[in-house]
Order: C-alpha cells, then structure tokens, then sequence
C-alpha cells in the first residue's frame, strides 16, 4: 500500500477510529504473546524508560495507522516486573504548534515524587520545513501536562536533525545535562549538550561532545543514551547514513562506547573501540534505564526492527516490536546483557515433540567442542530454516534466514557473523510469534531479529555435540 503524507500524518481524533486495524492486527498468526507490540499500526523506538514509584513506564513511538512512519505518539505501557505489561493508552499525543507533526523520541527523569518526560516536538511549517523543540511534559496519573513552551529549539549551525533528548543529573557539579543526537552542517554524526541548574528552566547550550577516534562517525546520531554501570560510563547510539564492518549493507546500527565521561571538558573517552550492542538484523534505537538500588545495572529495552526497513506484516497494517527487558552489566569494558530474571515466571513444561518449536518458548543450548549447528525454523524434512552454523577454526557464528519461506530486507543483509573472542559455549534462545533473540555465552553477545515463519516452519536440527532444553512461554502482555 503507498501511503500519502495526509494519510500518514492523521491526526487520531478518538479510539473507535482504530478499533478496526487493532482487531485486525490482533488476529494474526505473528502476533507476540510476551513482547511489547503496538497496539494498532508501528512502534519504533522506545521512549521515557523509567521506574517511577513501583513501576515501570515504557512509550514507544507509535503511528497509529498502519505500518507506516508517521504522525509519532508516544504510546504507554507499564509493568511491575518489566515482564508483564499493561497497555496505557497515549501518553503523548502531537497536539501542540510545537510538536505539530510528531512527539519524536526521548526519556524520562524521575524529579522527587515527579516524572517527566523529555521529547523532541517535530514541527513543521506549511512548506514542510523542519524545526526540531526539545519539550518537556510531567507526567501525572490524571494524564500528561506539556509545559507550555519548549525548553530550547534547535542550533541553526547544524543540520535539522538535532533530536532525542536525554536527561542526566551529575550530582558532583549539581548539574542537569541534555544529550541531543544530531548532525552537523558538513553532515557528520554527533551530539549536542546542554546544561542547567535546573531541571526545567535555564538550559543553555554547552557544547559538542568530543569523543576522541569518533570525529567522522556516520551522519547522524540517533538516541544517544548514557548510563553509568558499576562506576563506569557506558554510551549508546544509533548511527546512521554509515556502512559498518560485517553489518551488510546496513546503514543503521546500534553500537556503545565504555569508558569515562568529563563533563568539564565534554569528553567522553572510550576505553576501547565500539562495539555492537547487538548482532542480528533488527535491533535500533537501544534505551537504558538506571536500574533502581543497583548501580551495578542497567536494564535495556529496544526497537526490534530498523529504519528504512520493511516486514512482512505490513501487509496486515502493522510491524514492530520492543525486545524483553534485558539487565546490563560490565565485564572489564564489554557489555553483558542477560533476561531480567522474572521472565523465568513465564516458563511452563514443553509439551512438543523432540525437534518441534512452539510459537513462544524459550531454549537453552549447550555446544560441545568442534563445529556445530543449530537450525530453527526448519520444515518437516528437516531442510530450510533460521540456520545457525558455528565455525569452531575461525571461532564464527553465522546467522542465515535466506531459507525462510518469508523473506524481507533481502538487499540489506540475509546472512550475518558473529565473531567470538572465546569458543562457543551456550545460547539461551527467546523465541515469539515472530522474533527471536539469542543470548551466546551467557549473554557476552546477543542477536536479535524478526522472523516471520510459515505453519510448515516449526522444526529445529542440530548437530550431535549440541544439546536442547526447552520451556514453553505464557504471555505476559494484554493486547
Ligand atoms: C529513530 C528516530 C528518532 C526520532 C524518531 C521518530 O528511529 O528517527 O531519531 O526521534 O525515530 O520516530
């Protein structure tokens, strides 16, 4: 379906209007049963993560409609197990001149018994022309109230992109910080910083970031996002306009930076080169929440899928996915990423015949020395598939989903490697209606993607050194 701009950028009036596409969508056979999913139409990014007074809050940005970018609200779930989750309803609907044409993306901060969330008000004039507003909005249970003016609009000696506002505290200089994912004039990637005393007043701009070795980075940074874990300061980013090393002809990625963050000289000093926050073909748009009574954590939640990409499900009127909820920590200056723990409550006995997969389950896989193989997916005879195939002598996962019947992003990448520093221990594999996400070697590398198979599609083969455990999944999030 081609859609025009007006059909795009409708505004929603009331919930009957969407009644219909939500049905529709909830009927189909790729449906997730424990992932967050839109409601009706796209999700995208996630947005204003936070644990506020016993719960959880996550938006996502939401066009209503259909399949389509365009008119952005931030939709509201919560949870108070990050596992099972509620849906809210808008959180932030596009209502004001500022934010005429879209509540792009952002986060929230937890002020006292206060919540606010920070987003980037997409306005546009009547010749289309772009004006990015970083706003803020307090969040109370009677709703959202939008301050009535933005805090600050863009710089003009950048490109229109300057968005995704992320709100720090630095307690050693009393300070509040805003990082802003943006582009240079001359179209480099990077990001702007603006500082107050005080939380929503007085923000003037601070500077650039400098991160040394990342001058000339992509040409965009999108959701930048920074996290301190176990005394170290981890940033996440989604560059763009940018091939990278092994991702295929992807021009988004999601990669992160350990190391320490100055907030003096505006320096952010990597330890080490950056490294890919995840490894599959669908993963965008990471956003970290300080973990509550553990600053040896994060928890992370992101957009499974990627812009400029198209799914299957369009044709049904929607696509998109969050992933579940994964817990970061360190380990030296590499990321660890593991299932916040409660998803265990999801587990129930598998029931499927050995060499079946249910629609959501989970699998533990050990890999004994040598090469091995681990197909997911397959049809009766065995052949096709999701295929998974280890190269102990190069010490290489590679991922290949051009046997599935349902194809898509055929010219980004079909196939992807995972290079490992060590050899290929275990998997722990979350398998939904239609995504998979695997944790290798207890969670040093992950691999996300979509994958949407067909009824005849439920088999798995593996080579004999690998062995298979498996729990069937409950739901956990109400559509
Ligand atoms: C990332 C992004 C953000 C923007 C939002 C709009 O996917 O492009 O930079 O705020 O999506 O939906």
């Amino acid at each position: 379906k081609e859609w025009s701009r007006e059909e795009r950028y409708r505004v929603l009036k009331s919930k009957e209007e969407i009644v219909d596409v939500h049905k529709r969508n909830a009927a189909s056979v790729y449906r997730q049963s424990y992932h967050i999913q839109p409601v009706s139409g796209l999700s995208s990014d996630p947005n204003g993560f936070i644990y506020h007074k016993g719960i959880w809050h996550l938006f996502y940005q939401w066009t209503p409609w259909g399949a389509v970018h365009g008119l952005k609200y931030w939709y509201h779930v919560t949870s108070t197990d990050l596992v099972h989750w509620k849906n809210e309803g808008i959180g932030l609907a596009p209502d004001c001149d500022y934010d005429n044409k879209g509540c792009h993306s952002g986060s929230g901060f937890a002020y006292g018994d206060d919540m606010y969330l920070f987003y980037t008000g997409n306005h546009r004039d009547e010749n289309w022309v772009r004006t990015p507003y970083t706003c803020v909005a307090q969040y109370t249970p009677e709703g959202l109230k939008k301050m009535p003016s933005p805090l600050f609009g863009p710089r003009d000696d950048y490109a229109e992109h300057q968005r995704d506002p992320k709100v720090v505290y630095v307690k050693e200089k009393d300070m509040y910080f805003i990082f802003i994912g943006a582009m240079s004039e001359d179209k480099r990637g990077t990001t702007l910083i603006y500082k107050s005393s005080s939380l929503l007043e007085g923000w003037s701009f601070a500077g650039e970031l400098k991160v040394p070795g990342y001058e000339y980075f992509g040409g965009m940074w999108e959701c930048p996002c920074i996290a301190n874990i176990d005394g170290k300061d981890v940033f996440v980013f989604s560059p763009q306009y940018t091939t990278l090393e092994g991702r295929g002809n992807s021009t988004n990625h999601n990669v992160y930076l350990v190391g320490k963050m100055d907030y003096d000289t505006l320096t952010f000093t990597p330890e080490t080169d950056y490294r890919y926050l995840d490894y599959g073909f669908d993963f965008y748009a990471a956003q970290m929440a300080a973990n509550v009574n553990d600053d040896k954590k994060a928890i992370m939640i992101t957009w499974i899928g990627l812009p400029d990409n198209h799914y299957p499900t369009e044709e049904e009127d929607y696509e998109g996915s969050m992933t579940i909820a994964r817990e970061l920590r360190l380990k030296g200056n590499r990321i660890v990423q593991s299932p916040v723990k409660a998803i265990e409550q999801l587990r129930e006995e598998c029931d499927e015949e050995e060499g079946k997969l249910s629609k959501a389950m989970e699998m533990l896989v050990d890999f004994n020395e040598g090469d091995a193989s681990l197909h997911l997916f397959t049809k009766e005879n065995g052949e096709g598939g999701f295929t998974i195939d280890y190269n102990a002598n190069t010490k290489t996962i590679t991922v290949d989903k051009s046997h599935m019947d349902k194809r898509f992003n055929e010219h980004v990448f079909e196939t992807l490697d995972v290079p490992l520093d060590e050899d290929l221990k275990n998997m722990r594999i979350f398998i939904d209606s239609s995504s998979v996400e695997i944790f290798i070697n207890d969670g040093l590398y992950t691999f996300t993607a979509h994958v949407y198979p067909t009824e005849k599609e439920c088999g798995y083969t593996h080579s004999d050194n690998v062995s298979v455990s498996r729990y069937k999944l409950k739901a956990s999030v109400k559509d």
